[in-house]
């Protein structure tokens, strides 16, 4: 079905003859970016081709099809590794200012480490990012998007320290290789996710389900990590690359349950958010007083010899406070944060003393996890800026999932009612640079499979070409972006 570009100019027209109706149009900023994106395992494909070495997703949905909503994975995947000259040609039509990828680490480095280095693997992201630039789109790069070599995994992956400075070789070799072409730098993505969801849980690679426990002890090795390829870059890179860099940062809003508890949301944001983003970005650095505080005394509580949440020496507080030249925000969507007691003797449950519930009348995604907030968007944009101040904010992912029909229009109310409280949190003063939507075309969404679809274009996993069609939400962004104004979706006259 092909979008109406007579359609927007009539609801202009409708517009001007009767203004009072019709919502105005919401101009971007100037200067403001606008692009999309994906990670290497999830469009990619090409598992084992040119040498790639077998990563941590590989070998997962190998070995555990089971723990995969459809048994699926990415070994082919939307094929960009042979099809990355359409997706760019795609995107240039649709007429986005960037493109957010991920490089994957066993393409880089097959066998695991720095002494073995892939000149084909090399070779494909230099033509990606050439395909790019020469067609006026800048490379958004995404260093770590959870995919590792296997090898890695097998020594403990996250859980181990030592993945500090194997992610610091493999950032080197990104920095010096694409860093002459590259502007934009996300170190790592969605930290909470990997770490909840694979060590901590089991809705992620490598499923190890060991809560209230490995998923501090990831967090921490991640912070580290981010925080050394940061200052590398500053150190050996910066000046001659003149590139931002800055980390990817999934924050959920939370609501209260009761008017009267102003305190429960904050806590959620603490935990949610906070434990990554104070660290990095609060005056002090560190963790939350609040998760320091609770899991410190749950863990004496429990007997623990020392507390299940690790800490950081003062000298590392410091190394690690104020790296990131913006705050990367991932965000999809909110929660009702509703209080639980402390039970004497046992502490707070689930070191957190909230749990989250949605209101029923938020409307649903394809994904359990994604309800319709827009409002929340503007909370959490809101929040950022009074706990963190004016570091600029780039919204590096935002999107929703359906069951993949080509006219998505409520793919297309969500971003523009998404977009609408973005736009309005900047006229609060929220100092927001950048929007990228998730994702340019459906793709491998983890262990959901291919059943949650959250692309611009739609692809056939049936058809070994792999074929992309628009969706009307792709015809609905190049509209935006070619008069850089978010319009109504709905036919104004018909909301007299
Ligand atoms: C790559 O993997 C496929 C199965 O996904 C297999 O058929 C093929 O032989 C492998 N190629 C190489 C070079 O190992």
């Amino acid at each position: 079905m092909k979008f109406n570009l007579s359609f927007v100019l009539l609801i202009t027209f409708i517009k001007d003859i009767h203004g009072e109706h019709c919502e105005k149009g919401w101009p971007f900023p100037q200067d403001f970016l606008i692009g999309a994106a994906s990670a290497a395992y999830q469009v990619e494909g090409g598992w084992n081709a040119s040498g790639k070495g077998e990563n941590n997703w590989d070998w997962f949905t190998h070995n555990k099809p089971w723990m995969i909503a459809d048994q699926s994975n990415g070994d082919v995947a939307c094929d960009s590794f042979h099809k990355y000259k359409k997706d760019v040609a795609i995107m240039k039509d649709i007429g986005f200012d960037f493109y957010r990828f991920s490089i994957s680490w066993s393409r880089i480095f097959p066998t695991g480490f720095a002494n073995d280095i892939s000149k084909d693997g090399i070779k494909y992201y230099h033509d990606l990012i050439h395909e790019l630039r020469s067609k006026g789109l800048e490379p958004f790069v995404t260093i770590y998007h959870w995919d590792h070599p296997q090898v890695l995994e097998q020594m403990g992956g996250w859980i181990n320290e030592m993945m500090v400075d194997w992610f610091t070789d493999f950032s080197k070799i990104v920095f010096q290789e694409f860093g002459p072409k590259v502007k934009y730098f996300v170190t790592i993505n969605e930290p909470s996710s990997f770490c909840y969801g694979g060590y901590g849980g089991t809705s992620k690679a490598p499923a190890w389900n060991l809560p209230l426990n490995a998923e501090y002890l990831c967090m921490h090795n991640v912070l580290k990590a981010h925080a050394k390829a940061y200052h590398m870059y500053y150190e050996k890179f910066r000046s001659t690359q003149n590139g931002i860099i800055g980390i990817a940062l999934p924050c959920n809003h939370y609501f209260h349950k009761n008017e009267e508890d102003s305190i429960t949301p904050d806590i959620a944001f603490q935990y949610d958010c906070g434990w990554m983003a104070n660290p990095i970005f609060s005056k002090d650095g560190d963790y939350p007083k609040i998760m320091r505080e609770r899991i410190d005394e749950n863990s004496r509580i429990q007997g623990w010899p020392r507390s299940r949440l690790p800490k950081f020496t003062q000298t590392e507080v410091e190394y690690i406070r104020g790296t990131s030249d913006y705050f990367g925000l991932n965000h999809y969507t909110s929660y009702i944060a509703v209080p639980v007691q402390k039970e004497v003797n046992k502490g707070w449950a689930n070191d957190r003393g909230f749990y989250q519930i949605v209101d029923p009348k938020w409307p649903v995604s394809a994904s359990s996890w994604l309800r319709v907030v827009p409002e929340g968007f503007g909370g959490i944009l809101r929040k950022i800026t009074k706990e963190y101040g004016n570091t600029p904010i780039y919204v590096l992912e935002n999107g929703y999932s359906d069951t993949g029909s080509l006219n998505d229009l409520d793919r297309i109310n969500y971003y523009y009612s998404y977009l609408k409280e973005m736009l309005l949190a900047i006229k609060d003063g929220c100092n927001v640079k950048s929007y990228a939507a998730w994702s340019i075309m459906d793709n491998y969404e983890w262990t959901e499979g291919y059943n949650a679809h959250f692309g611009l274009l739609q692809v056939d996993f049936n058809d070994a070409r792999r074929k992309r069609t628009y969706k009307n939400s792709a015809h609905w962004f190049k509209n935006l972006l070619q008069s850089r104004t978010l319009l109504p979706v709905q036919n104004c006259t018909n909301n007299n």
